[in-house]
This record gives structure tokens, C-alpha cells and sequence, in this order.
């Protein structure tokens, strides 16, 4: 059986990794990786595939940056040709991009199944270009993978339920792979900062928070003012909007780094004494890595992340302060997000269903 998988931006990546891996130890799957070509610096994608030892796409659409209507209709474009020549059994399309919304659009129009690896979750906010990916996705979607019993509910309560399977969630699975392998090593971090005190790890990158000038005046004074180190990785987003505002990112407690590599961030979340972030997955990752996190939003799509404080909404910078401080919970993690084998299962369940 074929399945044809379509990824774009850097977490899908992350996830196609469990993927590819489950699919290559099954001798019945053809697993074709097509890229849409969304994130292209040599940082935002190719170290991840050498990194986390992913095959070389089999197509690379590169449809580039652009506003969210030309840079999926570039995608659209492109999907039909490559659909029409594989025909795969199943098209995996994975979160909630720009790709994920063109790689099902397509393949539902052309009459081929699609799965959604990380369907259900929601937000709720309908400002956020993430929530209307997820949502359409879900609902034109044959097979949806749900991470959590929470995303099963989500689903349940649009009417879904009879196309949901529980797998877990895969992110999990390389999570854990990458933390056993770089434990113990130095982690790579900005210079300034030194790794055996304690400090901190951030990223930005979230339009709600990157595209205001004053909203991003407001969070990057406060990283500033922080009172231990912050290893700022800077999305290209956040350095564009950052340079058209004048806004200096460096400075303070912080110092700026390119965006690091899969085991880099691993590596340098399992060390930090605590994370900063607007990005789904990293929230997640500090869960699991046991490193408490503040997240610069109003809601998340990862509630489970929220019990005992291990994350905190700070939606007010002037918060984040006394959040990014407060000590370390104490109180066990629940283990909500599977046992490192979501992509075992999520391959089996394509198989079962060709
Ligand atoms: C996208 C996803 C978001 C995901 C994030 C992970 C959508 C709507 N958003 O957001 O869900 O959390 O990826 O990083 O699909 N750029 C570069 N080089 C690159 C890629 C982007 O310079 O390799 C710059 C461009 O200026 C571009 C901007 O970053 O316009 C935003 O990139 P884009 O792919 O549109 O969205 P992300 O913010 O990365």
C-alpha cells in the first residue's frame, strides 16, 4: 500500500520523522514525502530532515512565503500533478499549516482518502490561521488521528466521532527518542549565555504576537527584564517584524540565536530552567521534558499542559516575570500524550484500512 505524506513547516517535520521511521520497518508500505517547499532556509528545513535522518522528499513543490491565499493556492497547484501520478492509498497531512489545509483540499477533491495525523485539537480562537487549517482539515478528512482523549471529544461534539481513532501523540515518540540521545551533552546556546547556571530558552513566532509593533515592543521589554538568561531562537517571522518595527531584540537578559536544530532545542529544553514560548509543540516538549512553561497566548490547544502549572497562560508580557520565576511544580506529569509509539499506530491503522 502507498501513503503519500505532505509536510511543509518545521514541526511537520518533526512528526514525519515517527512516520517515516514506522514506515520503513513495514515491508507491505510505499511511503512517498512530498515537501511543499513552506519553510525553505536551510535552518527552518533541511537540518531536520539530516538530523532526525529523514528520507529526501521524492517531490519538493517550493512554493516559498507568501500571504496565506497565494501560498496555498501555489500548493493547490502543485498537489494535483503530484496526486495524479502516485494515487496514493492514503495522503497523510499532518497539525495545522498552510500545507495541511492544500494537501487535503487536493486529495478530497481528487477523490483519494486522507488521514489528519493531530486532528481534534482546538484553540478556539478564529483568529488564528491555525484554527481554520485544523477545522477544515477535520471535517473533509476520511481517518482522523487524534493525539488525546481530549481532541476525541472535539472531535465527538462536530459530529466526528465515527472517523476518530486514538493513537497518541508522535511528537512524543521522537521527543523522547532525541531527549535519551543528547542527554548529558553540552547544550548549543547563544553566546553569553553559560550553561551550567540556570537560564531559559524562548521562541516567538505567532502572528498575534509578532505582526502588532506595540505587542511586540511589550514581550520583547519583558524578556528583557527577565532576571536569569534567555537563549532567544529567533523564527525568521520574528526577526522581520521585528527589524520593520525597530525594535532591538537583543538586549538584557536576552541574547538571540538562529533557530537550532531538532536535538539542539531538545537539548537545550531539557537543561533550561524554564521556557518561553507561543509555539504548540514546544510546550509539549517542555512538559515532557519536565521544564515548566510560560506560553504568551490566551488559550492552548494542549490543555493537558496546564494541570499543576507546569504551563502557564501569560496573555499580559508584564506577567511573564513573575511566571517564567515561579519555582518548579512538584507534582507528577500525567502521561497524556501516549507511550513514544503514536506513529506504530497510526501507520497500522492506514494499513488496516487500504
Ligand atoms: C507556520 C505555520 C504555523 C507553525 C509554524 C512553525 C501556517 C499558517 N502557519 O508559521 O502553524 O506553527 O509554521 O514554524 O501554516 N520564512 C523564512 N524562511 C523560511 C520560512 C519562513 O524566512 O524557511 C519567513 C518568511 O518571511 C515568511 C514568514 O517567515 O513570510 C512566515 O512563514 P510561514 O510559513 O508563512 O508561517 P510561519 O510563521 O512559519
Amino acid at each position: 500500500m502507498k501513503i503519500l505524506s505532505v509536510v511543509g513547516a518545521r514541526p511537520q517535520f518533526v512528526k514525519l520523522a515517527a512516520i517515516a521511521d514506522a514506515a520503513a520497518q513495514r515491508d507491505d508500505v510505499e511511503h512517498v514525502i512530498v515537501h511543499t517547499g513552506q519553510h525553505y532556509d536551510a535552518a527552518m528545513s533541511d537540518v531536520f530532515f539530516a538530523d532526525l535522518r529523514i528520507p529526501a522528499p521524492d517531490v519538493n513543490l517550493a512554493v516559498g512565503s507568501g500571504t496565506h491565499g497565494r501560498q496555498t493556492g501555489a500548493m493547490l497547484t502543485g498537489m494535483d500533478e503530484v496526486l495524479a501520478e502516485h494515487r496514493p492509498d492514503w495522503t497523510l497531512v499532518y497539525g495545522d499549516t498552510n500545507s495541511t489545509l492544500a494537501g487535503t483540499l487536493s486529495a478530497v477533491k481528487m477523490h483519494l482518502r486522507v488521514a489528519h495525523l493531530e486532528a481534534g485539537l482546538r484553540s478556539f480562537n478564529r483568529r488564528m490561521p491555525e484554527e481554520h487549517n485544523r477545522v477544515l482539515t477535520d471535517h473533509a478528512a476520511d481517518l482522523l488521528l487524534a493525539p488525546t482523549e481530549v481532541a476525541r471529544g472535539h472531535l465527538a461534539a462536530e459530529g466526528l466521532a465515527e472517523r476518530t481513532l486514538v493513537t497518541g501523540d508522535v511528537m512524543t515518540d521522537v521527543c523522547l527518542r532525541v531527549a535519551e540521545s543528547v542527554r548529558g551533552t553540552e547544550p548549543a546556546l547563544p553566546e553569553g549565555i553559560d550553561h551550567s547556571a540556570p537560564f531559559a530558552v524562548a521562541t516567538i513566532h505567532r502572528a498575534d504576537n509578532t505582526d502588532d509593533p506595540d505587542r511586540l515592543r511589550a514581550i520583547v521589554t519583558a524578556l528583557q527584564g527577565l532576571d536569569v538568561p534567555l537563549a532567544l531562537f529567533a523564527h525568521p517571522r520574528l526577526v522581520a517584524a521585528a527589524e520593520a518595527a525597530g525594535i532591538e531584540l537583543a538586549g538584557g537578559a536576552v541574547h538571540v540565536g538562529e533557530p537550532v536544530a531538532y536535538p539542539d532545542l531538545v537539548g537545550a529544553v531539557q537543561r533550561a530552567s524554564a521556557v518561553v514560548t507561543d509555539s504548540g509543540g514546544l510546550q509539549k516538549e517542555a512538559y515532557l521534558l519536565g521544564t515548566p512553561c510560560s506560553t504568551i497566548r490566551t488559550e492552548t490547544e494542549w490543555v493537558e499542559t496546564l494541570e499543576d502549572d507546569w504551563n502557564r497562560l501569560v496573555s499580559d508580557p508584564q506577567e511573564l516575570g513573575v511566571a517564567v520565576s515561579r519555582p518548579q511544580p512538584t507534582a507528577e506529569r500525567a502521561p497524556h500524550y501516549g507511550d513514544g509509539r503514536a506513529a506504530a499506530r497510526s501507520v497500522d491503522a492506514l494499513r488496516e484500512r487500504a
